[in-house]
C-alpha cells in the first residue's frame, strides 16, 4: 500500500485484528501478563480503516485510544479473547493476530487473596486455547496473519508455526533488536509465506503497519484468485 492508493484497496473487506496482552488472574488482586504495549495491533488497525478494510479491534488491557473507525472489543483474559475472536471471524476476510497471549492461566483461580505464607509458592498452569491456529483451522475461514516475537532462531521458529499454525502469513521480529519490538514506536519485521519472504526494515510502526498490509493485500489476492 503506497500512502496515495491506500484508500480503497481493502474496501469491503472484514479485518479482525488481536493487539496487546492477555491478562490471566491467580485472585481477586493478582495476575500474570506481559509488556505488549499493542502498538502494532493498533497502528495495523488503523492502517487497515485508512486503506477501506471495517475492522474490527480485539484488545486485550491497553492505554490506546481507539482508532477512528474500528470496532473495539475489550478483554482481559485469552478465554475471553478467544470467544470474541470466535464471534467476530465468521464473515471476515482476514484475521491478523498481533496478540501477546498468555500461553497459560492459573488451574485454579483463587477466590480470596492468596495469604503470604511459606517461603515458597508453587502455582499450577494449565495451557489457553491456541485463538490463531483456531481461526486457521476454520473450513473457510479468513486469510490468517500470526506474529511470532522470538529471541533466536527468528526465522526458523517463525516458519515453524507457519506451518504448524496451518498460517497464510507470519510477521516475526526479533525482540532482542534494541529499541525495537515491545513496547517501543518502531519495529522491524521479517514477513514469511510458503513460497517466500520479505524483510521490512526498522521503521515506525504506522509506517511498518502500511507496508505489511501492502503485502497481506497481495497474498490474500494471489490466494483468492
Ligand atoms: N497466539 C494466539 N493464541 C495463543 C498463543 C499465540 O492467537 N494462545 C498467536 C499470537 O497472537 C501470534 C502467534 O500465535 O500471532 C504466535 O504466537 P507465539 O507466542 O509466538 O507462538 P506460540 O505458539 O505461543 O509459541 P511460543 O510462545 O512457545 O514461541
Ligand atoms: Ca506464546
Amino acid at each position: 500500500l503506497t500512502t496515495s492508493s491506500a484508500a480503497g484497496q481493502f474496501a469491503g473487506k472484514h479485518i479482525v485484528i488481536t493487539a496487546g496482552p492477555t491478562r490471566e488472574a491467580l485472585d481477586p488482586v493478582r495476575y500474570i501478563s506481559n509488556h505488549s504495549s499493542g502498538k502494532m495491533g493498533f497502528a495495523i488497525a488503523e492502517a487497515a480503516r485508512a486503506a477501506g478494510a471495517s475492522v474490527t479491534l480485539i484488545a486485550g488491557p491497553v492505554t490506546l485510544p481507539t482508532p477512528a473507525g474500528c470496532t473495539r472489543v475489550d478483554v482481559l483474559s485469552a478465554k475471553d479473547m478467544h470467544e470474541a475472536c470466535m464471534a467476530a471471524v465468521g464473515d471476515a476476510d482476514i484475521f491478523i493476530a498481533t496478540a501477546a497471549v498468555a500461553d497459560y492461566r492459573a488451574q485454579d483461580v483463587q477466590s480470596q487473596k492468596i495469604k503470604k505464607s511459606n517461603d515458597e509458592l508453587t502455582l499450577t498452569f494449565v495451557k489457553n486455547p491456541d485463538i490463531l491456529a483456531s481461526v486457521s483451522a476454520l473450513s473457510s475461514g479468513p486469510f490468517t496473519v500470526g506474529f511470532a516475537a522470538e529471541s533466536t532462531n527468528v526465522a526458523d521458529y517463525a516458519r515453524d508455526k507457519l506451518k504448524r499454525k496451518n498460517l497464510d502469513m507470519i510477521a516475526a521480529n526479533d525482540i532482542t533488536a534494541s529499541g525495537l519490538g515491545f513496547n517501543s514506536d518502531n519495529n522491524a519485521l521479517h514477513v514469511f509465506w510458503a513460497q517466500g519472504d520479505k524483510q521490512l526494515s526498522a521503521k515506525p510502526k504506522k509506517d511498518l503497519a502500511t507496508e505489511l498490509l501492502g503485502i497481506v493485500l497481495e497474498r490474500y489476492q494471489y490466494k483468492n484468485n
